[in-house]
C-alpha cells in the first residue's frame, strides 16, 4: 500500500474507535477565569455526570445538572448586583445520554451547555414538567426576564436533543427559552416535539432581545416549532418535520433566514402578527424578513402575513423571498384578505419575490412593491449549489484529544497578567506544523506584540478565551500594530479555522489593530472565523471600566482610547467565511453590578479591502467605533446578512473625527467636506460605506442610532411622538467628500435604519428618506439596486 492509503485507513480505524467519544470530553481541563473571587479554585469545565447526573434516562437529572451550572462564584440570575458578568464563565459539559429533567436547566450569565457530537444526549422532560423551557436561558423571576433581554451575550448550547413527548400535546411545553442578545447561539440541537393536534409544544421561545445566531436545528413536531421575536437574527440550517406551525414571527426588526427546509407542515412561515402600533388597531407586529435559499414541501400554506392594500406601519412585515423552492404547497403566500401569491401541487421555485419600499439607482422615490422582481446576480465564487455557501462551525468530532495541544501545556498562563506572547507564538507555530489543533484553555492571555496566526492553523477556545494586546507596542495611532495577525507574509495562502476567541486590549492602546487578516483562501475553501468576537474595555482585566471611562470623566479620556480599529481585512487577503463575529467597543462594564455606560474610543469597525473578495459575513455585528462601523473599499464579491450596528452612545459630543483624525490613506471619511453646512449630528459615525466596490449583496442590515449625547431623546418613539434624528446619515455609498469614490454596485434586501434622518447616501445626496418609509419601531427599505 502506498504510504497514504496506509495512514488513510489507520484514520479511518481510528476514527470508527473514536465514533462515541469526544476530544474535548477527554482533553485535560484547565481553563482558568482569572478575575473570579475564588482564583484558581474556580472551576471553567463542568462534566455533569461528575456532579451526579445519571443520564440512564430514570433517574431524575434536574439537580444534579444546575448543581454542575450553579456551583463555584457565579453570576446568579435575579441575584441583586449580577446583571452580567465575564468572570465567571463555565462549559456544561453532556457526555452520551438520556437526562431526565422534572424542571427547568438554568444557565447562568456566561454559561455554554455543549454535548457530545457523537452520541448526542438526550434531555428529557418528565410528564408532569414545570417551568418555561427544558433549558431557560433567561428566566423570568424577579426581574422580568432577569437578565436584560439585549445584554446576554457569550452564550452557547450545542449537540443536544430536546424531548418534550412525554408531556401531553394540549399542555404548554418548550424546549428552550432563549432571549438573548451579540454573540450567542444555538448549533446542532434536536427538538422532539409533539406531532398531535391541538399542540402546545414549542421548541425555541424568543420574545425579545438582539441577537444572536441559530443553526443546524431539527425539528419534529409543534405548534409552532420557533415562537420568536426579537430586534433581529441570524438564522440558518433549520429542518422542520411535522410542525403545525413551522415557525411563527412573533415581531422584529428585521431578521435573515437562510437554508430553511418544512416538511409536512401546516404553515411554513407565519409573519402575519398585528397588535395596535403608534395607536393603530392591527398593525403589523413584524418589521422586515429576509428568507433565502429554502425548500417548503407538503404544506398547505408557504407563507403567512400581515402585509396588504392598506397596512400600518407603512413599511410594516416587509418581506423578501429569494431561491425558495415549494413542492406541493397550494398558497404561496397568504396575506390578509386572500391569497396573495398562488402556490402549486406540483413544484415551482420562487426566485425572487417582495413586499414593501423599493429603490433603484438614480430615484430617491421608493416604489410600493408586491410581486416577483430580479433576483439579484450571484458572484460564482459565493454559491455552491446554487445557494450561497455556508460552513458550520468545525467541533473537531473525529479528531482524537492527541491531535489537540494546549496553550496551558505549553507554558502560557492565562492569568491576565503574565506576558504569555512567546509561549503563545511558540505553540501555535509547533502545533500547525505538526498539523495538531491548537486549544486555547479558559483564560485571559496577555500578549504585548503581535501574535502572528500562519496558513494551515486550526484554534479552538474553550469558552471564550482571551488574547489582550497590552503595552507600549500598541500605543502608537501613528504606527498602529495588529494584536492578533492571519498570515504572517504579505500574499500567503492557505486556510485558517478560528473559533471561540475574544481578541481584546488593555488600557490605553490607540494603536493596536485587534484582527489583521492578510491571508489568501480559494473561493472553495475559505478560511473561517465563527464566534470570534472583539470586546474593547468594559471587563475585569481590561483598566477601561467604570473606574477609568466613566462618561462623567473630561472628554476625549486618553485613558480610554483603547482600538485603533478592530478587524481589517487587506487587499490582499481573500476567502473568508465569518459566522457570528461581534465586532464591540464597550458601551457599558459587563462586571458593573448596574452595567453602568462607559466612554471608550475604537477608531474603527471592519475595513475590507480584498481586491479579490469572496467574503461572507452570516450573523455579524459591528458596534461603537469612532469613524465607521462597517466600510468596503476596492473589493468585491461579499455576501453579507444579517448585519448590525451601534452609533457610539456619546457622539456628537465628541464628534466622529475625536480622537481619531481621518488618514486619507486608509480611506478615512472626510467628515469635513461632506458635514459642511449641515447639522451638528452629521458628526457621527457611519454604519456602513461602500467605497468603489462590486457585487455587495446585503441580505438584511440593521443600522442603529439611539443617542445623542447618551440621551435617547432622538429617537424617541410613542404614540404622539416619533424622534428619528440622532444623526442626519448612517449608510454612505461612493461618498469621498475630498477623495473621489464611484461605480459600486450593490444589491440590498432588507434595510432596518433607528434615529438617522437619511437612511441612505449615494454620491453625497441622501435618496432614501426614513420619513418615507416607517415601520413600526425601524424604517425599512426593502430592496435597494444600483447595478
Ligand atoms: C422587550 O423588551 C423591551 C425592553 O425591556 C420591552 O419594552 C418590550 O415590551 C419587550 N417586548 C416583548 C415582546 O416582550
Ligand atoms: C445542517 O444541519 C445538519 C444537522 O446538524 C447537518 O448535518 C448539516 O451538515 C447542516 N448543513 C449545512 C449546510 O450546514
Ligand atoms: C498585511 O497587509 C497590510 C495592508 O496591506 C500591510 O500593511 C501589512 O504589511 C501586511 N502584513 C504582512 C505581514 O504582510
Ligand atoms: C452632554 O450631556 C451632558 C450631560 O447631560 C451635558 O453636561 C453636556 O453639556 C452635553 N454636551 C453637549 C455638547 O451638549
Ligand atoms: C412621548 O415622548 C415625548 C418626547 O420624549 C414626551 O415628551 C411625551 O411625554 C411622550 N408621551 C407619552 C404619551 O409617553
Amino acid at each position: 500500500m502506498k504510504l497514504s492509503l496506509v495512514l488513510t485507513t489507520y484514520l479511518g480505524l481510528v476514527s470508527q474507535v473514536l465514533a462515541q467519544t469526544y476530544w474535548y470530553e477527554t482533553i485535560t481541563h484547565q481553563g482558568v477565569a482569572p478575575y473570579n473571587p475564588q482564583g484558581t479554585a474556580y472551576q471553567v469545565f463542568r462534566n455533569v455526570k461528575l456532579f451526579g447526573a445519571k443520564g440512564d434516562g430514570v433517574t431524575d437529572d434536574t439537580a444534579a445538572i444546575n448543581a454542575a451550572i450553579s456551583s463555584g462564584s457565579r453570576c446568579v440570575e435575579g441575584a441583586p448586583g449580577c446583571q452580567s458578568s465575564t468572570t465567571s464563565p463555565a462549559v456544561v459539559y453532556f457526555p452520551a445520554g438520556t437526562y431526565l429533567i422534572s424542571s427547568s436547566i438554568l444557565p447562568y450569565y456566561m454559561t455554554q451547555l455543549i454535548g457530545n457530537p457523537n452520541n448526542m444526549p438526550v434531555l428529557k422532560a418528565t410528564a408532569s414538567f414545570s417551568g418555561l423551557g427544558l433549558v431557560d436561558g433567561d428566566p423570568y423571576g424577579s426581574a422580568n426576564p432577569d437578565y436584560g433581554t439585549t445584554n446576554v451575550f457569550y452564550r452557547q448550547v450545542r449537540n443536544l436533543v430536546f424531548d418534550t413527548t412525554n408531556i401531553p400535546a394540549g399542555t404548554a411545553a418548550t424546549g428552550i427559552h432563549w432571549p438573548t442578545a451579540q454573540a450567542t447561539s444555538l448549533q446542532n440541537c434536536v427538538f422532539h416535539l409533539s406531532q398531535a393536534n391541538p399542540n402546545s409544544h414549542v421548541g425555541v421561545f424568543i420574545e425579545n432581545g438582539s441577537g444572536g445566531f441559530l443553526t443546524d436545528l431539527v425539528f419534529n413536531g409543534g405548534s409552532p416549532a420557533m415562537n420568536i421575536g426579537s430586534q433581529q437574527f441570524t438564522t440558518r440550517n433549520l429542518t422542520f418535520e411535522n410542525s403545525v406551525t413551522a415557525i411563527n414571527q412573533i415581531w422584529d426588526w428585521g431578521w435573515t433566514y437562510m437554508g430553511v427546509s418544512i416538511n409536512n407542515c401546516g404553515t411554513g412561515f407565519d409573519m402575519s402578527a398585528v397588535g395596535t402600533v403608534d395607536g393603530h388597531a392591527n398593525g403589523a407586529e413584524v418589521g422586515s424578513v429576509i428568507f433565502i435559499d429554502s425548500h417548503i414541501s407538503n404544506t398547505p400554506i408557504g407563507f403567512k402575513t400581515a402585509r396588504g392594500s392598506g397596512t400600518y406601519p407603512p413599511t410594516g412585515a416587509s418581506m423578501a423571498l429569494e431561491n425558495v423552492v415549494l413542492s406541493n404547497v397550494p398558497t404561496a403566500i397568504q396575506g390578509p384578505s386572500g391569497v396573495t401569491l398562488a402556490g402549486t401541487s406540483g413544484t415551482m421555485t420562487i426566485a425572487a419575490y417582495l413586499e414593501g419600499n423599493s429603490y433603484t439607482a438614480g430615484s430617491s422615490t421608493p416604489t410600493s412593491t408586491s410581486g416577483s422582481v430580479n433576483a439579484f446576480p450571484r458572484p460564482a465564487g459565493l454559491v455552491s449549489g446554487g445557494e450561497y455557501y455556508t460552513r458550520s462551525k468545525p467541533q473537531y468530532q473525529n479528531l482524537a484529544v492527541s491531535q489537540f495541544s494546549s496553550v496551558r501545556s505549553a507554558g502560557a498562563k492565562g492569568d491576565g497578567v503574565t506576558d504569555d506572547s512567546a509561549a503563545i507564538q511558540s505553540i501555535i507555530n509547533s502545533a500547525t506544523a505538526a498539523g495538531n489543533v491548537v486549544y486555547f484553555d479558559a483564560g485571559i492571555y496577555k500578549v504585548t506584540t503581535t501574535i502572528s496566526i500562519p496558513p494551515g492553523a486550526k484554534l479552538v477556545g474553550e469558552t471564550y478565551p482571551l488574547i489582550m494586546g497590552s503595552g507600549s507596542f500598541f500605543s502608537n495611532m501613528n504606527n498602529p500594530q495588529p494584536v492578533v495577525q492571519v498570515g504572517s507574509a504579505s500574499g500567503q495562502s492557505g486556510i485558517v479555522e478560528w473559533s471561540d476567541m475574544i481578541v481584546s486590549t488593555q488600557g490605553a492602546t490607540e494603536g493596536a489593530i485587534l484582527i489583521e487578516w492578510n491571508l489568501s483562501s480559494g473561493a472553495s475553501s475559505p478560511s473561517g472565523m465563527w464566534d470570534v468576537h472583539t470586546r474593547i474595555g468594559g471587563f475585569t482585566g481590561s483598566n477601561l471600566q467604570v473606574a477609568q471611562c466613566a462618561t462623567s470623566a473630561a472628554q476625549p479620556n486618553t485613558n480610554c482610547i483603547a482600538a485603533f480599529q478592530s478587524m481589517h481585512i487587506t487587499p490582499v487577503a481573500s476567502g473568508l467565511y465569518m459566522e457570528n463575529v461581534w465586532l464591540w467597543s464597550a458601551d457599558h462594564d459587563i462586571d458593573d453590578p448596574s452595567d453602568t455606560q462607559v466612554t471608550i474610543y475604537s477608531g474603527r469597525g471592519l475595513l475590507v479591502e480584498s481586491t479579490t473578495g469572496n467574503i461572507w459575513l452570516i450573523g455579524t455585528a459591528v458596534e461603537h467605533h469612532t469613524l465607521y462601523q462597517y466600510q468596503f473599499t476596492n473589493t468585491q464579491n461579499i455576501f453579507m446578512g444579517f448585519i448590525q450596528t451601534e452609533t457610539p452612545y456619546y457622539q456628537p459630543s465628541p464628534g466622529a473625527t475625536t480622537p481619531f483624525s481621518p488618514v486619507a490613506s486608509r480611506n478615512d471619511p472626510d467628515f469635513s467636506v461632506y458635514c459642511a453646512g449641515k447639522d451638528i449630528t452629521c458628526n457621527d459615525a457611519w454604519a456602513l460605506r461602500i467605497l468603489s466596490s462590486k457585487n455587495i449583496l446585503v441580505y438584511g442590515a440593521g443600522l442603529y442610532s439611539f443617542f445623542n449625547n447618551y440621551s435617547t431623546t432622538c429617537s424617541d418613539h410613542n404614540d404622539t411622538t416619533y424622534n428619528e434624528n440622532c444623526q442626519t446619515q448612517i449608510f454612505g455609498i461612493d461618498e469621498g467628500g475630498s477623495q473621489s469614490y464611484s461605480g459600486s454596485t450593490i444589491y440590498l434586501y432588507g434595510l432596518n435604519t433607528l434615529g438617522t434622518v437619511s437612511m441612505i447616501d449615494s454620491g453625497g445626496v441622501s435618496i432614501a428618506a426614513q420619513s418615507d418609509n416607517t415601520n413600526a419601531y425601524a424604517e425599512t427599505v426593502a430592496m435597494y439596486v444600483a447595478s
